[in-house]
C-alpha cells in the first residue's frame, strides 16, 4: 500500500465467514491468542501446537478493506472422552467484539460437537454471561467417573489438566468459571 492510499478499513464489509481453520491460519490464530494471553485470559501455545491443533479449530473472516479477508476470530473444540469436548481458545479481536462473531463460532463448534455424537461440552472462562447465554452452566469438579478420571490423568494436555483441576495449572486457571453445557 502506498502513502497516499487509505488504511484498511477495520470495519466488516460484508459477512462474516466461519470455515474450518487452514494450516495458512496458524499464524493469525496465535496473533488472536497473544493479547489475552499476555491479560492472562488465555492460554497461548507455542506455534507447532497450533499447526498440530489446527483441525480443532475454526476461524471467522471479514472483509479487509483491500480486496482480501482478515481472520478476526477463532475457537477450538478438542475432545476429551467419547461424549465430553471442551470448547477452547475461543477469542475474537478486541476491534470486532460485541458483534455476534464469538456467538457464530461456538455455534460452529456446538454444532462440530453434535456431529461428533458428544453430549457435554465443557469451557474454563471468564465469560460466564456469554456462556450463560449460551447454556453453559457453572459445575465444581470434574464430572466424570474415577475411572475415567485415571484415563484423562494420563493426558499430556494442560486444557486436559485443567478440566481435572490438578495442582499444577492451577495458576492458569485462578479467576476462572468451570462451565459444562449439556446437548439436547
Ligand atoms: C468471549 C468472546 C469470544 C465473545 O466474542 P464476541 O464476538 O464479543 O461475542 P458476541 O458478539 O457473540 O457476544 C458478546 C456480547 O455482545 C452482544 N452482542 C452480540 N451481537 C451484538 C450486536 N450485533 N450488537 C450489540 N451487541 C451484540 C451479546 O449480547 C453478548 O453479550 P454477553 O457477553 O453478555 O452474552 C470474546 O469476548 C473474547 O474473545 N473474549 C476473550 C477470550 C475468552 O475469554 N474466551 C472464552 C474462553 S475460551
Amino acid at each position: 500500500m502506498s502513502e497516499t492510499e487509505a488504511p484498511p478499513s477495520r470495519t466488516p464489509g460484508g459477512a462474516v465467514t466461519i470455515r474450518p481453520a487452514l494450516p495458512r491460519d496458524a499464524r493469525a490464530i496465535r496473533d488472536l491468542v497473544i493479547p489475552y494471553a499476555q491479560a492472562r485470559i488465555l492460554l497461548a501455545k507455542e506455534m507447532i501446537g497450533y499447526y498440530e491443533a489446527i483441525q480443532e479449530f475454526v476461524v471467522a473472516e471479514v472483509d479487509d478493506g483491500a480486496g482480501g479477508r482478515r481472520v478476526v476470530g477463532c475457537g477450538a473444540l478438542h475432545v476429551m472422552w467419547s461424549d465430553l469436548g471442551e470448547v477452547r481458545t475461543l477469542a475474537v479481536d478486541g476491534g470486532f467484539r460485541s458483534r455476534g462473531i464469538g456467538h457464530l463460532l461456538l455455534m460452529e463448534l456446538l454444532a462440530r460437537a453434535r456431529a461428533l455424537g458428544l453430549s457435554r461440552v465443557f469451557c474454563l472462562t471468564f465469560e460466564v454471561e456469554f456462556f450463560t447465554r449460551h447454556g453453559f452452566e457453572a459445575i465444581e469438579g470434574a464430572p466424570v467417573e474415577p475411572e475415567v478420571f485415571a484415563e484423562l490423568v494420563r493426558s499430556h494436555d494442560d486444557g486436559v489438566a485443567e478440566f481435572l483441576d490438578l495442582a499444577h495449572v492451577k495458576q492458569n486457571t485462578l479467576g476462572n468459571t468451570r462451565m459444562l453445557l449439556t446437548l439436547a
